[in-house]
């Protein structure tokens, strides 16, 4: 079935988990890129401060700035016309308790006119959800491998501990998150969560079960610089396509074939 045409809201994902229409999301950090996977279809645009990494070349996504969230947001709204925009909370914004994570969430909502924000976290976050949600801010809780905690998880490793992940979806749902987002968890623990939960949710590394997925973009189209992880599938190899075109300008610009006529002006 084609994807709808209007533009996605919460009450959308909710149908489609309703009706077993899987759900697509792909990260997207400027306007061009936005723009090319919201004409291809895709359902959830996720502003992910995995931009930390893949744009910003660090190692892990916490030394990503709540003024650089906010600034990919605005691109990525600008270049967006049906898919719903995500954008991440950054470390530690998303975590410093009730009142401040509220004030930055209406911010970010407010500054980009994105659509909901993703936090990381499940039970300990359920208050801090609540707010959000009573406040209008819609919220996407990040549970299983939260990379934001990376240091304190002793790294970047499947998370197999059933009764926490599912103490930590029902949390969120019942706080009020829209939407449960699981990374790097077993696929039979996250068909468990997605049967039992009513909100949608979205996998990374989290199996086939889910009702939604999630790539980083890079990963997905072969632009990651590096390892790219287990779960990753590449529809296609854009940078060595990148390198070999650049390498062809390189050769036209060096060997006096371009600019030709037809690429310059006359008088
Ligand atoms: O920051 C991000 O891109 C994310 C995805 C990996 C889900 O949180």
């Amino acid at each position: 079935m084609s994807p709808p045409q209007s533009p996605i809201t919460i009450r959308s994902l909710q149908t489609m988990k309703q009706q077993s229409q899987r759900i697509t999301m792909l990260t997207a950090y400027d306007f061009t890129m936005a723009r090319l996977l919201d004409d291809a279809g895709v359902d959830v645009l996720l502003v992910g401060d995995s931009l930390g990494m893949v744009v910003q070349g660090h190692t892990t996504t916490i030394p990503v700035t709540l003024a650089q969230m906010i600034y990919h947001a605005e691109l990525v709204v600008r270049g967006s016309h049906r898919a719903m925009v995500v954008v991440d909370l950054p470390f530690p914004h998303g975590q410093l308790g009730v009142r401040k994570t509220l004030k930055v969430a209406a911010r970010v909502l407010k500054k980009t006119g994105c659509q909901a924000v993703k936090l990381e976290g499940g039970a300990e976050q359920a208050e801090t959800i609540a707010a959000l949600v009573n406040a209008g801010i819609p919220v996407i809780a990040h549970v299983g491998l939260r990379p934001q905690s990376v240091h304190a998880l002793g790294g970047y490793r499947v998370q197999r501990d059933g009764e926490r992940l599912r103490r930590d979806a029902l949390a969120a749902q019942s706080a009020g998150a829209f939407c449960v987002l699981m990374e790097c968890v077993p696929r039979e623990l996250a068909k468990a969560i997605t049967d039992e939960l009513t909100v949608p949710t979205i996998g990374i590394g989290a199996g086939p079960d889910c009702d939604g997925q999630v790539l980083v973009t890079h990963d997905l189209l072969g632009l990651t610089v590096g390892r790219v992880p287990k779960f990753v599938r590449q529809t296609a190899q854009l940078g060595p396509a990148m390198r070999q075109a650049v390498a062809d300008y390189n050769q036209s610009v060096r060997d006096g074939s371009f600019p030709n006529d037809d690429e310059s002006f006359n008088v």
